[in-house]
């Protein structure tokens, strides 16, 4: 960063002021090849202020550029070249990364601003979906990239556990329930039962009443339904407990659906208050014009909705955190859904609505095809996760039998390898599920920045790396790809953070282990003695951000795999 605003301020005095610094800083290219330099400046522009042609002032400007930072500026046609100094840059850039440690590209953008991020919030008594895994793993990687950028995040985890669907399964439990079994396999057990019930009901349709009269039992607080609601949402948080620990992840609230059940009320009357509340064919809806259909707030049998719950969510979380922004981390499915809460929220007079957001991403395809939930076709989160650690510690047992901690290793490598496959790509694409892609270790996967790491790692201790000694640095020409990239960091947490986009991060430590690996098969880092300390400090600051990268994303980096 630092560079570019180096030759952004030179650039300025020398153009007479014509363009803002930022104007400047927007307009600098990185050229599309190492021979021409490190940053360039294109005169177009300047060149219509000043009634010149691009090729003279690019050549004007040139002349006049002088900094202890760089080694040549010149003027090619109408841009104007500049290279930097490899050895001064090195330098700084490593001494930097070696001081700072994992506080390299830290920054203070957020202002510690609170960012509620819901994410996750899988429907209990179901399985755990691959688009709640997306969600998981998105908001996630999301709330430690905005901390690192000084934001304070607040993870919420919005349990989808209330709605007359439990009426249903309170039903069918207390027909064809068997406690053992729901105890040993909630989740299994509870879908076999959902399931039953549906079938049960096309032959006798009167159980749809019984489900719908246990719902209303429910939400009256009659104390056996509630009793059932509460273990069946107590086991099926303990099948999700389980995921969420294999992928090292917490929440700051667990406040799902059934939290907002009293705090719906107040949402209603403000809007009878505010008069936005209209009847529409016996329900109560709000309109909310662009063209888009009004959203419901209320049925005809005055039970509450989805909508209903987020709203009062939106208003619990304002008032509990003070957020300065809202993420919803959901599918593109509910796209429909987040406008019309929103809009809702900026009728109700609210400004902050603007400053929700639905992050949207695509869907986990397989074979092309989306997964469906229908029997047979679901793919369960939880035996992925085991086969993909099944998959590692096959793999360590053929390479590196020796290796200490194997079940833990195997478990940072196959659990890393599913959310690094998952954030790698633009969040909003598709993406195809496949456990062979992911856990390759060569490509573009997590197994691959990893093991990338754990090369780094494993010739420092051959080379018994000390930071302290010697303060040189040693440009080799494969290493100056790795200088630019170690200085890019902090741009690439920026840019993830403008976009609400953890591929930048993801892309960013694909690009840097390629970098390592080349200078790595082309550079003799441990026999040349007298160089192998400066040379060792790139690693060392490779092994560092490298890591750092990863933390990011929710992956661990182990040191020796
Ligand atoms: N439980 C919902 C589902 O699985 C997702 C909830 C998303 N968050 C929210 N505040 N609506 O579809």
């Amino acid at each position: 960063m630092k560079y570019i605003n180096l030759f952004a301020q030179e650039l300025y005095a020398a153009c007479d002021e014509k363009l803002g610094k930022e104007e400047i800083v927007q307009r600098i290219e990185k050229p599309k090849h190492e021979e021409l330099g490190d940053y360039a400046f294109p005169c177009f522009d300047l060149a219509r202020m000043k009634r010149e042609t691009p090729k003279r002032i690019a050549a004007n400007i040139a002349s006049r550029i002088h900094s202890a930072h760089f080694e040549k500026v010149e003027a090619v046609g109408p841009y104007i070249n500049v290279f930097l100094k490899k050895e001064t840059v090195a330098y700084e850039v490593v001494r930097k990364i070696l001081q700072e440690g994992n506080h390299y590209g830290t920054s203070n953008l957020g202002k510690g601003g609170a960012v509620t991020i819901d994410l996750s919030s899988p429907n209990i008594a179901k399985p755990f979906s691959m688009g709640h895994l997306r969600s998981t793993v998105i908001g996630n990687a999301l709330a430690l990239i905005l901390e690192k950028s000084g934001y304070r995040p607040v993870r919420i985890n919005h349990l989808g556990d209330w709605g007359t669907q439990f009426g249903k399964l309170i039903t069918a439990y207390r027909k064809w329930g068997n406690e053992a079994q729901v105890r040993q396999n909630t989740i299994k057990e509870l879908l076999a039962l959902y399931i039953k019930f549906h079938e049960e009901a096309d032959l006798t349709p009167s159980l749809l009443d019984d489900g719908r009269k246990a719902f209303k039992s429910l939400e009256e607080g009659d104390p056996d339904a509630v009793a059932l609601w509460k273990w069946f949402r107590e086991e099926s948080l303990q099948e999700f407990n389980r995921i969420y620990q294999l992928m090292g992840i917490t929440f700051d609230s667990t406040n799902g659906e059934a939290f907002y059940n009293d705090k719906m009320q107040c949402v209603v009357e403000l809007l009878e208050e505010k008069e936005l509340l209209t009847e529409s064919q016996g329900a109560m809806v709000v309109e909310v014009d662009d063209h888009l259909p009004p959203c419901l707030i209320k049925k005809k049998d005055g039970a509450t909705l989805y909508a209903t719950r987020d709203l009062a969510a939106a208003l619990y979380r304002y008032e509990t955190y003070g957020f300065n922004q809202a993420l919803y981390v959901v599918g593109n499915e509910q796209s429909l859904h987040f406008k019309q809460v929103f809009k809702v929220l900026k009728k109700m007079g609210y400004e902050w609505a603007d400053q929700m957001h639905h992050i949207t991403f695509g869907m986990m395809l397989k074979d092309g095809k989306k997964m469906s939930t229908r029997k047979g076709k679901v793919v369960l989160l939880e035996e992925v996760l085991k086969e993909a650690i099944a998959l590692a510690k096959e793999n360590i047992n053929t390479k590196n039998p020796l290796l200490k901690n194997k079940q833990i290793i195997a478990e940072q490598i196959g659990v890393g390898a599913v959310m690094f496959h998952d954030l790698k790509n633009d969040r909003r694409n598709d993406i195809d599920f496949s456990l062979e892609d992911m856990l390759r270790v060569e490509g573009e996967t997590g197994p691959y920045v990893q093991y990338t790491n754990a090369r780094a790692c494993s010739i420092l201790r051959k080379g018994q790396f000390q930071s302290e000694k010697n303060s040189s640095i040693i440009v080799d020409k494969e290493a100056w790809p790795i200088i630019t990239r170690l200085n890019e960091f902090p741009m690439a947490v920026d840019r993830a953070v403008k976009e609400y986009d953890p591929s930048q991060v993801a892309k960013y430590v694909l690009d840097l282990s390629r970098s390592f690996n080349k200078y790595y098969g082309q550079t003799r880092i441990l026999d040349d003695k007298t160089h192998m300390n400066a040379r060792l400090k790139l690693v060392s600051a490779v092994s560092i951000v490298l890591t750092e990268g990863l933390r990011l994303l929710g992956l661990h980096a182990p040191e020796e795999m």
